[in-house]
């Protein structure tokens, strides 16, 4: 019998500073590591039949490089980019490039906090945005990302 073609991936890639998570300001960002995050966020795919790459870099070339993988070799992208968000232009361009979709997750919400996190460069390249819920954030945007996958491979 034919075997069910599976989905590629979902590629979950963090920005700068996120591999601090739990240690780094804790009363903005919470208490949950990215480990922890990565491992939420792995079991909530595989509920909707998915599986995930997960990744964080501080440096932004290695963020755009992995982009460009997920160009080809993913089903949608969920990325933090951290304050990466806010200032690259590489970034930006790099996930213009891609036809699959792009969920921007933020931690915190960084419309309520200083004016110069106001400005993203991730949310016009974006097909949602998903901020201030904390680590909860990763799991709604799989929600998300997992519906926008079965409504294209439908
Ligand atoms: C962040 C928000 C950014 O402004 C900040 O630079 C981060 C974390 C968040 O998840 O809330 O590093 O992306």
């Amino acid at each position: 019998m034919a075997k069910k073609p599976t989905a590629p991936p979902i590629y979950v890639l963090n920005g700068p500073n996120l591999n601090l998570l739990g240690l780094r300001e804790p009363e903005i960002y919470g208490r949950t590591t990215l480990e922890e995050i990565g491992k939420m966020v792995a079991d909530r795919a595989k509920t909707h039949g998915l599986s995930v790459v997960f990744r964080q870099s501080n440096h932004e070339g290695q963020l755009v490089d992995w982009i460009q993988e997920a160009r080809t070799k993913s089903a949608a992208i969920l990325i933090n980019g951290g304050a990466y968000s806010h200032t690259s232009l590489a970034i930006h361009d790099a996930l213009r490039a891609v036809d699959v979709p792009v969920i921007e997750v933020h931690l915190s919400n960084p419309q309520a906090r200083e004016e110069f996190r106001h400005h993203s460069r991730i949310s016009p390249v974006a097909k949602g945005v998903i901020v201030g819920f904390g680590a909860q954030g990763y799991l709604l945007a799989v929600d998300a990302a997992a519906s926008l996958v079965k409504r294209i491979g439908a």
